[in-house]
């Protein structure tokens, strides 16, 4: 496994929206800045959903006018049109509309069913061809869901399959309440692979039940190369009762590294990041990685 593997940097978003404390726009854009100073390159900003839904993201069109300068690709959420009229007009290049392979986590996280969200991105995607603006696709749920248990893995071939057929260029799979194993995430990466080809996948995996680097491990056995992680472990989504952050970048980098395999990301830099954030929220980070690290650079600062 010695290619290279793409992340796809959450903090800003799936990390911020689960603060009880909105951060102040000022904030978000240096946290990205930041993110991109570390190698982090592609880094989803935030969302242009209800601010009933998730005050946490009001103001992302400032942000991303924020970040509009540094070199990196931006991505942001969009459950309808109102939403991407908002992105574009903000100068979003990259969008991601949200589905589930859960009926009840879709009606409690955009208010309706699987079929009437599919139906609802058709228009989203059409402008966004239009407007040369690309889309990606996730998927909810699929390593189980907060209000049915289990999620049969055909449910989540259907949904990917569905956002796939209507034209994203990328489909991520969220293990959005972090319970899979292992075997569960390389069997539904099979069968998604079936009908998705692997290279158009993205791994979303929740660190819930600590299993997230096993599943991505299983993942990237199963030939899967782009990660969703956040900095410092943060995320999580309001409407996903029991759920905790996402894999934490760190880990993922030195993971990877420690397979040989190139991220491109600075660790120093990111550590810095990640304490700042964690500084900002009032929480240390829950990451292992960042730990150790803050440790070691502890006791080497108190030897010298
Ligand atoms: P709704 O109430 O059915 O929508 O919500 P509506 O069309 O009836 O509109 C209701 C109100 O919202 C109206 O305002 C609209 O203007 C407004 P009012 O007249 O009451 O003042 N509205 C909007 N405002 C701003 N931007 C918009 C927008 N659309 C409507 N785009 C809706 C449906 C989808 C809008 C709502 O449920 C929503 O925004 N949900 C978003 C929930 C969310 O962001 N969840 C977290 C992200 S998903 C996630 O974290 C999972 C992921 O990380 C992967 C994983 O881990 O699995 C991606
Ligand atoms: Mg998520």
């Amino acid at each position: 496994m010695s290619d290279r593997v793409r992340i796809i940097e959450m903090g800003p978003r799936d990390g911020l929206q689960n603060e009880k404390t909105p951060l102040s726009i000022a904030d978000r854009i240096a946290f990205v800045r930041a993110l991109v100073g570390a190698g982090l390159s592609t880094v989803e900003v935030g969302a242009f959903v209800s601010p009933k839904a998730i005050p946490q993201m009001v103001g992302s069109d400032e942000v991303m006018r924020g970040v509009s300068q540094l070199g990196g690709e931006f991505h942001v959420l969009v459950p309808n049109v109102k939403g991407y009229e908002a992105a574009r007009a903000a100068g979003a290049k990259v969008i991601s509309v949200f589905a589930a392979a859960s009926e009840s986590f879709s009606r409690a996280n955009i208010n309706c069913s699987i079929a009437e969200s599919l139906e609802r991105f058709k228009p989203v995607i059409a402008h966004a061809k239009t407007d040369g603006i690309k889309v990606r696709g996730y998927v909810s749920c699929v390593l189980g869901c907060p209000y049915e248990g289990a999620i049969k893995p055909q449910a989540v071939v259907d949904v990917a399959k569905a956002l796939w057929d209507l034209g994203c260029y990328e489909i991520s799979l969220g293990d959005t309440i972090g319970v899979g194993t292992p075997r569960q995430a390389r069997e539904m990466l099979r069968a998604v692979g079936g009908d998705v080809p692997l290279a158009h996948l993205a791994m979303h995996f929740h660190d819930t039940y600590g299993q997230a680097l096993a599943n991505l491990y299983a993942g990237m056995e199963e030939g899967a190369r782009v990660i969703d992680a956040a900095a410092g472990g943060l995320g999580g989504c309001p409407f996903a009762p029991g759920a905790t952050g996402n894999v934490a970048t760190e880990d993922v980098v030195y993971m990877l590294e420690g397979m040989g395999i190139r991220t491109g990301v600075d660790m120093e830099k990111l550590l810095a990041t990640t304490n700042e954030i964690s500084r900002l929220i009032g929480r240390p980070p829950v990451s292992r990685v960042a730990a150790a690290l803050n440790a070691k650079n502890k006791r080497m600062a108190s030897s010298e």
